[in-house]
């Protein structure tokens, strides 16, 4: 018996997924957890059980201490980059492949959804692999070697910072309003690895339950979102992920 077999899929869900001809999925950090990279707030082995955002995730915490902020981020870089993708992400592909119309919005800036061969991802929150500068967000692919830390843009001068979402800064604007406008016309919307407590990625899954979509939660644990859920599938999503597409394929 292999481990996706174990979880119990519902036959209306593999029917309601049969018929659907838009398929959104909401990403978070939970789907790449068994590639060994951390969640934020799970109690013990979150990235924010164990460092203050406030120091680290915020415009003011970099302009306090820019140097702390970018090794911070860069060794989470370097974390990353030495994942792989594990079957939930590879599934995902998969599920893109079977659907007429699919939507992958993620709230990773961990890029392990490309990585495993997802085409056209919606990133809410950046990725962890681009840098650009602090004034301008000129996207900086290289600059100069020195000893400075950060290093500055090359193009203006100013400070160079990740590529990703602050708390207190806005989403990438063409990014959120594909989001919206995938949660407001799917027919089944899939929310996985998130604890949904994040605005606005958190309320895309109720948009999509307000305009009728079927909305199927992926989560081992219960989130504020579980009730809403017309399908809640519990447990980690590299089992359930590969277990439903086994179910779509008999
Ligand atoms: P969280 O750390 O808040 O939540 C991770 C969720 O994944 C939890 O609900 C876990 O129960 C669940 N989980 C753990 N292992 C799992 C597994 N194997 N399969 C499925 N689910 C699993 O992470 P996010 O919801 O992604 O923002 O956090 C949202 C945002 O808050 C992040 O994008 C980040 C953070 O601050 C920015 O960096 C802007």
């Amino acid at each position: 018996m292999t481990a996706s077999t174990e979880i119990e899929i519902p036959d209306l869900l593999v029917q309601n997924l049969r018929a659907a001809n838009h398929v959104a999925v909401l990403t978070g950090a939970g789907i790449s957890a068994e590639s060994g990279v951390p969640t934020f707030r799970e109690a013990q082995t979150g990235l924010w059980a164990q460092y203050d955002p406030q120091e680290l995730a915020t415009p003011q915490a970099f302009r306090r201490n820019p140097k702390l902020v970018w090794e911070w981020y860069a060794w989470r870089r370097e974390l990353v980059g030495r994942a792989t993708p594990n079957p939930g992400h590879a599934a995902l592909v998969e599920l893109a492949a079977v659907v007429p119309k699919f939507t992958l919005i993620t709230q990773n800036v961990d890029g392990l959804h490309q990585r495993a061969g997802s085409e056209n991802v919606v990133c809410l929150h950046g990725n962890i692999a681009e840098t650009k500068c602090y004034d301008h967000n000129h996207l900086v692919p290289h600059w100069p070697e020195s000893d400075r830390v950060p290093p500055i843009c090359p193009i203006c001068g100013s400070l160079l910072r990740p590529n990703v979402v602050w708390f207190g800064e806005n989403l990438p604007v063409a990014a959120l309003n594909t989001a919206v406008a995938a949660a407001e016309s799917c027919d089944l919307f899939f929310t996985i690895g998130t604890s949904a407590l994040v605005q606005p990625a958190a309320s895309l899954p109720l948009r999509a339950a307000e305009r009728g979509a079927t909305v199927v939660e992926v989560n081992p644990q219960p989130t504020p979102l579980t009730r809403f859920a017309d399908f809640a599938l519990t447990g980690p999503a590299g089992q359930v992920l590969p277990a439903l597409l086994d179910r779509l394929r008999v």
